[in-house]
């Protein structure tokens, strides 16, 4: 990665860095059901702790609107990264004032302070100079790490603004190896490289398909996307999603795509939107009056399995049917476990997908799987995100 990471940074003990993390996980009642993203920044935390650092942590939680909220506190993610790191996680009331900058002045070398949820500030969001520079004098930081790849997407005051009110920013590990692998789709990837894309609308993965097709051996398409390239091709879609005015679009990627944009040959359709309806598997020419497509059929997980089993590199991103209900999950479930047995460079980012490998308890056998949902496809896309472009050049 071209920008500096926290190995670059000479000596840190006794110095105070401010730490963007990205803690937002989901939270209900007060407790974490996936604490995935507070385990993925440990490594940063620990290498800055074992060499003396006094670490304020800072990260957004949900998107509060009104103020401070009870049910978007960081007080959860402050215990569970305490039980993770193994050493006193300090809870501040806020992000700025006098008890942030009491508890700052208190930390001992290899102390953590966890600022409130950024976001009970509307000047988090609109990147106010102010208190960007509030952020940075309250807590007496001097060098700005940022680990919070989820949200480097944002130009906000905690993820980009702090860097001009510090002597260095760096990346944090996960921010490296998020970029790193991610990086890897975009930079000459060995080859055969095959992209696997999923999800509701084709409007949502315009930008990566773009970014992509150059790129690739081939594009996989799947999940509700495929119809409107179906209904481009002239195929009956019945009550299957089809964005009609991105079906013009769909001609024109397939024309450029030269043949290297693949789509599924059979299809699980079903009488109704819901998990007990009829089903029938049919080849993707058929579908009865009145039903929709809900899954990629057997054929097509196979083929694109066999595609996924043959790549140096593969990524991932986007269910290939309704993965919320059983009858539908079958084809992002054959696609989770493709890529986990894949002997090429597994690469999964994006929120249905990583759920399918995590629920699959795949997750370690994947080479990376993305913290970032919104970040990484804006980074895929050939987007330059915000929070890495403030980041020191390597
Ligand atoms: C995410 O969950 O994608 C990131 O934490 C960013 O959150 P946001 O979409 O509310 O900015």
């Amino acid at each position: 990665m071209a920008k500096q990471t926290i190995r670059d940074l000479a000596d840190v003990k006794g110095v105070r860095v401010f730490c963007r993390v990205d803690f937002n996980v989901p939270v209900d009642g007060g407790v974490i059901s996936d604490d995935t993203r507070i385990r993925a920044a440990v490594p940063t935390l620990q290498h800055l702790l074992e060499r003396g650092a006094r670490l304020i942590l800072a990260s957004h939680l949900g998107r509060p609107k009104k103020g401070p909220a009870p049910e978007f506190s960081l007080k959860p993610c402050a215990l569970r990264l305490q039980a993770l790191l193994g050493r006193e996680v300090v809870m501040a009331p806020d992000c700025v004032g006098d008890e942030v900058k009491k508890r700052s002045a208190a930390l001992p070398e290899g102390g953590v302070l966890l600022l409130e949820n950024v976001r009970f500030h509307p000047e988090e969001e609109k990147n106010v100079p102010e208190f960007a520079a509030r952020l940075i004098a309250d807590t007496g930081a001097t060098v700005f790490v940022n680990d919070a790849f989820g949200t480097a997407h944002r130009a906000h005051a905690s993820t980009e603004g702090v860097s001009k009110h510090v002597a260095k920013s760096v990346a944090g590990l996960l921010m490296e190896k998020e970029v790193r692998y991610l990086g890897m789709a975009l930079e000459a990837p060995e080859r055969p490289f095959v992209a696997v894309l999923g999800g509701a609308k084709v409007s949502d993965k315009i930008q990566v398909i773009e970014s992509l097709l150059p790129r690739v051996d081939a594009l996989l398409v799947g999940g509700g996307m495929a119809y409107t390239f179906f209904k481009a091709q002239g195929l009956a879609t019945a009550k299957s999603l089809v964005e009609e005015d991105k079906v013009e679009l769909a001609k024109q990627l397939l024309a450029r795509a030269e043949g290297k944009l693949i789509l599924p040959t059979d299809h699980v359709v079903a009488a109704a939107f819901k998990a007990d309806a009829e089903t029938k598997t049919l080849p993707v020419s058929e579908i009865p009056d009145g039903w929709m497509g809900l899954d990629i059929g057997p054929q097509t997980a196979a083929a694109f399995a066999a595609r996924a089993a043959g790549a140096k590199i593969v990524l991932w991103n986007g269910p290939m049917g309704v993965f919320e209900m059983a009858p539908f999950a079958q084809g992002t479930l054959a696609m989770a476990k493709a890529l986990a047995d894949s002997s090429g460079t597994s690469i999964v980012g994006g929120g249905d997908s990583v759920a399918a490998v995590t629920q699959m308890g795949l997750a370690a056998k994947i080479d990376h799987v993305s913290t970032g949902g919104g970040a990484s496809l804006e980074f895929l896309g050939g987007d330059v995100l915000p929070g890495v472009a403030c980041l020191a050049e390597a």
